[in-house]
């Protein structure tokens, strides 16, 4: 009985084409009218599969022999593809990761979303490809990932890593040699940091143990030129993090904001706890149009910033302000696009979940001169209320810009409650984008969808709705 069970599970199909590349960077495939879902191939492979999971409607599987490879493939461009999570799609050419990104929108709005559609504006793809991030977080560790070339080799090998968490190993790290995600000199910090550590005997953590010194570095860099670097401690030992900051500052004079953390906790989040600020200020500044934008340690930024000025402006432009709107911004972080569209707003009401998101909001419109922004912290569906549309009127205009999970049921309702004239819906989520657009569609027409590459090398797709009253 348990022979049978085991030889079901690792069954293997042969000579599988793979057929589209679908949501979460799956690929599909179909065999016997299974649906399949494949991680690491291509549209036109064909492929030996190894089933790894059995559900009634679909199966999960894995490649073990390819009989042919797809014309879309590429030559993946970095050392570390096929172990490191980052860039999954660095085997498909990025003209084709646009092409897939688009159907993913497309497929989602019609078969959830189930509406009527307008053509669809042509995605909007990132200039940059490489180098494109402004945040990395990198994780310390002693047991370095080895690849399966590393243990069959025999040798042995540093087990410290500074680099990026194995896809699904909450303790295992991969020691990364050169990331294409962060323009210099994220690198440069990366491997000086490590060198240092190394040298100076300072113990990488042991996650399972709960034991050692360096933990974490997080390297931020803004379109303004500056840059932030904190560095994460599991204990204090102020003679080690002094020698550690002076040599960082000495040998990287272009960090502007040079801070520390100390984090005894199971975690590394540390946004419960004093991040010291050793050099410089603490913050950078990011800058779109001339507004400035302060991020601090704890503050959230978009990660690509090119491409979110992209998306800003198409947000603003589908919005169609003329200076006369009462706007909401709805989930609205650190205020970004509140502040963004605020000149050609009468007024700006921004809602965030996050205290301390909503402090930088009101910071970002002070130090712009910006004075027709207010701002809410708190959850959606309890600020929404009708005594908030009381007190500062029904929107012209809603933006709204919220989390995977896409909006609260009663968020909806509440908005085809209000009924503004637009709204302008901003997704990183396409599938409860859709489920969310067909909700809205009882008093709302969908008239532009315009997709926008946040992202390259990944799965990820950011999508732009624009719902008119009807
Ligand atoms: C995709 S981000 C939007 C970021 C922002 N629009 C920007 O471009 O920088 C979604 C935001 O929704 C917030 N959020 C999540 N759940 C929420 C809720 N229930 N109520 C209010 N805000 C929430 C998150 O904290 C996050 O800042």
């Amino acid at each position: 009985m348990r022979n049978k069970s085991k030889k079901k599970k690792f069954e293997i199909l042969e000579g599988v084409r793979i057929e589209d590349m679908v949501a979460e960077g799956k690929c599909l495939a179909r065999h016997d009218n299974m649906v399949i879902f494949v991680a690491g191939v291509a549209p036109g492979d064909v492929v030996d599969l190894r089933v790894t999971r059995k559900k009634k409607k679909f199966y999960e599987a894995e490649p073990v022999h390819f009989h042919e490879l797809s014309e879309l493939r590429v030559q993946p461009f970095c050392e570390h593809f096929g172990t490191c999570g980052g860039c999954k799609w660095q085997h498909i050419g990025y003209d084709t990761q646009l092409y897939f990104k688009q159907k993913q929108v497309k497929d989602n709005l019609e078969r959830i979303g189930k509406v009527p559609l307008p053509e669809f504006d042509p995605i909007l793809g990132s200039e940059k490809t490489r180098y494109y991030r402004n945040k990395l977080e990198y994780t310390f560790s002693n047991t370095s990932w080895l690849t399966k070339e590393q243990i069959q080799s025999g040798q042995e090998f540093d087990r410290d890593a500074l680099g990026f968490h194995i896809p699904g190993r909450f303790d295992k790290i991969l020691d990364i040699k050169h990331c294409y995600l962060q323009p210099d000199p994220s690198n440069a910090i990366r491997l000086e940091v490590r060198k240092y550590a190394k040298e100076h005997d300072l113990p990488f953590f042991d996650i399972v143990k709960q034991e050692g010194y360096m933990r974490n570095l997080i390297i931020r860099t803004a379109n303004t030129g500056e840059t932030m670097v904190i560095v994460q401690v599991y204990e204090d030992r102020p003679e080690a993090m002094q020698a550690l900051m002076e040599h960082l500052a000495a040998t990287f004079p272009e960090i502007t904001s040079l801070q520390y953390v100390v984090n005894s906790k199971g975690n590394e989040t540390f946004h419960d706890l004093e991040v010291v600020c050793y050099k410089g200020l603490p913050y950078i500044h990011e800058e779109m149009e001339g507004i400035r934008f302060r991020v601090g340690p704890k503050s959230f930024y978009q990660t690509n910033a090119d491409q979110a000025y992209e998306l800003y402006k198409k947000t603003r432009e589908l919005a169609n302000l003329t200076g006369n709107e009462l706007v909401y911004d709805l989930y609205t972080g650190a205020g970004t696009i509140a502040n963004f569209v605020a000149k050609q707003a009468l007024e700006v009401i921004g809602i965030e979940y996050v205290p301390s998101a909503i402090e930088d909001a009101k910071i970002n419109s002070q130090i712009n001169d910006i004075t027709n922004t207010t701002f809410y912290a708190g959850d959606m569906k309890d600020i929404l209320s009708d005594e908030l549309i009381e007190r500062h009127g029904r929107p012209d205009v809603v933006i709204t810009d919220p989390p995977r999970a896409g909006m609260h049921e009663d968020v909806v309702q509440k908005l085809l409650q209000v009924h503004p004239n637009r709204i302008v819906y901003v997704s990183c989520n396409p599938a409860t984008q859709a489920r969310d657009v067909e909700w809205l569609s009882e008093k709302y027409e969908v008239t532009r969808v315009q997709p926008v590459d946040m992202f390259p090398q990944t799965h990820h797709v950011e999508n732009i709705v624009l719902l008119t009253a009807k």
